[in-house]
């Protein structure tokens, strides 16, 4: 028994000291000293043991044990040591792990661009409401209740339940136009302002349509203010946006708050005039509607007509946003999905 101790201890050692790894080492460990390891079940040989060397035999186990848990202990930290050592190195030339940073938006670094080429001409800013009175969104801009052209704009209604506000006359704003009324009512000419803003309409959802979308609304009131005046600024403008060689167009179209009404077209920048899906084959996409300001626009909000006239327009914002990255849906920018905003 006692010989068998020994041997057994020995084997032990000798397989600690030629160990290599901690893994190893524990399930040295384990072999012998675990809750089932062989000197753990030598300890239940203790009562065979005849009694005349039951305390020999106790004492080589006990201190065999003991040894074998320094000796295993000691091996362990000097490995961990070894390890750290050799962590010591620092590799210069590793690369490192990549941050994923924010930035922002493509549509509020357009909206910026487009902020500071308007202060450039003179612009002010103007905040206005996202949830707007009718009265706001169409009768102040000479679109009456019964008027047809309410019908292409698709208008969402607010459950007024419970509140002060209308019901039929509160709505989510159609048209960053209604900034019009608000600040004509307000603001004694003469004026530039750009109102930009979120609209909303119950639109069915595709590439190039959602039921939220930005515009730019800009309008300027003034003495002896020209369609060419317009013109002019649509064209200045979106050469800074785009480049010098960018080609515009223009037609007439009808809004009732103005008169003339005219759309303006800028060549594809998707297909370079080509026809693409996104110009819907045309090679020009519609970006900005525009006008003389009409004068009821500027009689429903108390100015003189016959002193004061001007010009107002709506930047697609989300269209400029488009062609600007060559982004052919629009829903791509409301994804929240980072892997496709941190390419722009
Ligand atoms: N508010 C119009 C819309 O969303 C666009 C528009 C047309 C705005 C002509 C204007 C304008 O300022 O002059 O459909």
């Amino acid at each position: 028994m006692q010989e068998e101790l020994i041997n057994l201890r020995n084997e032990a050692i000798a397989q600690i000291s030629s160990v290599e790894n901690t893994i190893d080492l524990e399930e040295i460990r384990v072999a012998y000293l675990g809750r089932s390891g062989k000197f753990t079940l030598l300890v239940k040989k203790i009562k065979d043991t005849p009694s005349e060397k039951r305390k020999e035999f106790g004492i080589t186990l006990n201190e065999s044990k003991n040894t074998l848990e320094r000796l295993i202990s000691d091996k362990k930290q000097e490995m961990i040591k070894s390890i750290s050592e050799k962590r010591d190195w620092f590799d210069l030339t590793m690369p490192g792990s990549k941050l994923d940073l924010g930035h922002l938006h493509p549509l509020t670094k357009v909206l910026k661009e487009v902020k500071q080429i308007f202060n450039f001409l003179g612009y002010q800013i103007a905040d206005g409401p996202e949830i707007e009175s009718d009265y706001f969104n169409f009768e102040a801009l000479n679109i009456p209740k019964d008027h047809p052209s309410r019908d292409t704009q698709m208008t969402f209604y607010v459950d007024t339940k419970g509140t002060d506000l209308k019901p039929s006359e509160t709505i989510l704003r159609t048209q960053t136009s209604a900034m019009q009324g608000r600040v004509m009512e307000k603001m004694k000419p003469p004026f530039r302002v750009l109102a930009p803003g979120r609209n909303f309409r119950y639109e069915q959802v595709d590439a190039s349509h959602g039921f939220e979308f930005w515009q730019v609304e800009g309008f300027v009131v003034d003495k002896n203010i020209h369609l060419t005046d317009l013109f002019g600024t649509i064209n200045y403008v979106l050469r800074e946006l785009f480049g010098k060689e960018i080609k515009t167009r223009f037609a007439t179209t009808n809004f009732p708050f103005v008169e003339p009404g005219v759309d303006t077209y800028m060549q594809c920048t998707i297909c370079k005039g080509k026809g693409c899906s996104f110009c819907k084959n045309t090679g020009w996409s519609e970006i900005m509607p525009a006008g003389m300001i009409h004068p009821n626009v500027l009689k429903n909000a108390g100015i003189d007509a016959a002193k004061w006239n001007g010009f107002a327009f709506a930047i697609g914002l989300s269209r400029i946003v488009n062609l600007r990255y060559q982004i052919k849906d629009l829903r791509t920018l409301t994804t929240p999905d980072m892997r496709i905003l941190s390419q722009f």
